[in-house]
């Protein structure tokens, strides 16, 4: 039985030894080994300390994944690129099967601590745990981001909205003088790299401009590189939901005006534009950004059409408020002027409101009315002429109101029309 141990034992010795054999005769784990035999990741990979760690850095953008302008946040998802030198990780390839690159743990080796200065969340990017060294100790490290970035984001001009907003990288700790930054590609390259963009989102992609810059600081002057990445909004979906409805809206409330003044059809009419706006308003506070900072100007917009709105719509109850008491006060004397069938039912009398006939000109009819209701009451006695006036004042305030409907409705045509051109020449 010892010579079956003996046996046995030399068996298994024999495996160690061709393992071991294996392992030594790997070119990659002699490479590796000898590499990181005598490193200190802690110390930046210099051999004379005067000497800078330039950082290479490169990004392009991926896709606009939100834009949240409450919170004021931009979610990107970007592709980085970092490449610096390391003078200790460096062999002679020929001495090494002609291996010219290798891979390396990111946790073996010192790396530069560069962060991006707007990061308000933890980034959600798949940690990656290898960088690729060539035989010249030019380290690569690449990795897929998704940032998401404190940016000042402007929805006035929205749906026609461009926004810009701004990544800086920086090192958190090394000034320039040991560390430093610099752009891998051209700026010009970056700038207009849209290629690895997915562009079938709401936001497309305009530019990003980049900046290298040293800050001026009491710890010390800091490298920085700044992405502005340049995002504009597709207004073809709010253009049909929210624009064209809203310009309905708005037109068919100046069409109101073209009703007699008296008629209480008007004021059912007006009611009904109410709610519209109402309704309008309610739908589109779900689809319109909302930010603490600026609103969008057709929010704006719609909200003075409803104050006109409810303006002409008090004008006229109070106008036919004050043609009924002035009727009932009045029964002795034949109104000519109102067509009354019944004493009994209030809801019968009829105002000489002409919606059954197509015509056009109700203005004119309107102030026809108003003239012939004025020279009535007129004739009637003192009381009846100041309740003229009156009928006066409430006509001159539905013609300002008109006027000034028509007004803002032209502000709104020429907003529009200028936020989409400044919009399109982006
Ligand atoms: C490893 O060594 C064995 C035997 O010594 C040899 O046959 C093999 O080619 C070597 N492998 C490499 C990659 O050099
Ligand atoms: C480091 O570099 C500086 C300038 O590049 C040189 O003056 C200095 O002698 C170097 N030091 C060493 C130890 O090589
Ligand atoms: C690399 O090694 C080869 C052979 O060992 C030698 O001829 C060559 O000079 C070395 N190159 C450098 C840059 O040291
Ligand atoms: C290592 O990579 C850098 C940057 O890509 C390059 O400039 C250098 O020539 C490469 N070295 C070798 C030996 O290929
Ligand atoms: C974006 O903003 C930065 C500063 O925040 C500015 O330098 C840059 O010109 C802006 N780019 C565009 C296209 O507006």
């Amino acid at each position: 039985s010892s010579a079956f141990i003996s046996c046995l034992s030399v068996f298994f010795s024999g495996i160690l030894i061709t393992h071991t054999h294996h392992l030594s005769n790997s070119t990659l784990h002699h490479l590796t080994q000898k590499l990181l035999k005598n490193y200190h990741k802690g110390v930046r990979p210099v051999q004379n300390w005067t000497q800078v760690t330039t950082v290479y850095l490169d990004l392009s953008v991926h896709a606009v994944l939100d834009v949240d302008t409450q919170n004021q946040k931009l979610k990107t998802s970007v592709w980085y690129q970092e490449i610096w030198n390391d003078e200790f990780l460096a062999w002679n390839s020929s001495m090494f099967d002609g291996i010219g690159e290798i891979s390396l743990p990111l946790s073996a080796i010192w790396a530069p601590d560069i962060i991006i200065n707007e990061f308000v969340d933890i980034e959600k990017s798949p940690d990656l745990p290898y960088v690729y060294v060539n035989s010249s100790g030019t380290i690569k490290n690449n990795k897929p981001i998704q940032v998401v970035s404190a940016c000042s984001l402007e929805t006035y001009a929205f749906p026609f909205d461009t926004q810009n907003c701004s990544l800086t990288f920086n090192s958190i700790l090394h000034t320039v003088a040991d560390l430093d930054l610099a752009f891998l590609r051209s700026t010009e390259d970056i700038k207009k790299d849209k290629k690895t963009f997915v562009n079938d989102g709401e936001w497309e992609l305009l530019s990003v401009p980049s900046t290298y810059q040293v800050m001026h600081s009491e710890a010390g002057d800091f490298a920085q590189i700044q992405f502005h990445v340049v995002i504009r909004r597709r207004p073809l979906a709010y253009v049909v939901n929210l624009l064209i409805p809203s310009i309905f809206l708005m037109v068919m409330d100046l069409g109101s005006f073209y009703l007699p003044l008296s008629c209480r059809t008007r004021i059912t009419f007006k009611t009904s534009i109410l709610v519209g706006y109402t309704v309008f308003k309610v739908n589109m506070s779900n689809e319109v950004p909302r930010s603490a900072v600026s609103t969008p100007l057709i929010g704006v917009f719609l909200t003075i059409c409803m104050v006109f709105l409810v303006l002409s719509l008090s004008k006229s109850i109070v106008l036919v408020k004050f043609l009924h008491t002035e009727r009932s006060s009045r029964q002795n004397h034949p109104l000519f002027c109102f067509q009354r069938t019944s004493r009994a039912k209030p809801v019968d009398y009829v105002l000489p409101c002409h919606e059954h006939r197509p015509q056009v000109g109700f203005l004119q009819e309107a102030l026809a009315q108003l003239q012939s209701i004025s020279s009535c009451i007129q004739a009637l006695d003192q009381t009846a002429q100041q309740e003229a006036s009156w009928l006066m004042i409430l006509y001159r305030f539905d013609k300002l109101l008109f006027q000034g409907y028509l007004l803002i409705l032209g502000l709104y045509a020429i907003t529009l029309c200028s936020l989409w051109a400044v919009w399109s020449s982006l």
